[in-house]
């Protein structure tokens, strides 16, 4: 099974995937790779869990989730380039489906709206619109 429950040992891997999910989302977080590397360690200390997608010892992917009162929370999302269109998303979405107890058997994530790519992407796996999120600056 090519899938498994990260641990604290996964922390840089998944700090060094985050700075490539911030890159390839359009997301304008400026934390460095060090920052990353904290934030990620206490997440993982604290209220989220990760699962990692990997291929001859190499992780290809990443889900990170936390459970909230009213639904599953999923945070983050990331294959590695080579990596898209083989089915790694759509797994490791699975995988949270078949292998976590949901609350209230409901995952809810947040999108950017210019990242379209991956808004296909969540609408292919079964994800329907349910919140705008605006803003004035
Ligand atoms: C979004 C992302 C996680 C998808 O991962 P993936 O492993 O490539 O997705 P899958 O191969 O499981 O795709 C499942 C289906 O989603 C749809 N899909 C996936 N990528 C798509 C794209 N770039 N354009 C259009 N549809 C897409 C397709 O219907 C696809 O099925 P198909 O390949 O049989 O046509 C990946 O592109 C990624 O890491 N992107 C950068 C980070 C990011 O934006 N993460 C999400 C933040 S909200």
């Amino acid at each position: 099974m090519p899938i498994r429950a990260a641990t604290s040992d996964d922390v840089k891997t998944l700090a060094s995937l985050n700075q490539g999910l911030i890159r390839d989302s359009g997301h304008r977080n400026p934390m460095s790779l060090a920052e990353l590397e904290e934030r990620m360690s206490s997440w993982l200390a604290s209220e989220y869990k990760a699962v990692l997608f990997e291929e001859q010892g190499c992780v290809l992917g990443y889900v990170l989730y936390r459970h909230d009162p009213e639904f599953t929370y999923l945070r983050q999302l990331f294959v590695m380039p080579e990596a898209r269109r083989r089915g790694i998303g759509r797994e490791l979405v699975n995988w949270l489906k078949a292998n976590e107890s949901l609350v209230n058997n409901r995952l809810r994530m947040d999108v950017l709206i210019a990242n379209t790519e991956a808004i296909e992407f969540w609408r292919a796996v079964g994800f329907k619109d349910y919140c705008l999120t605006l803003e004035m600056e």
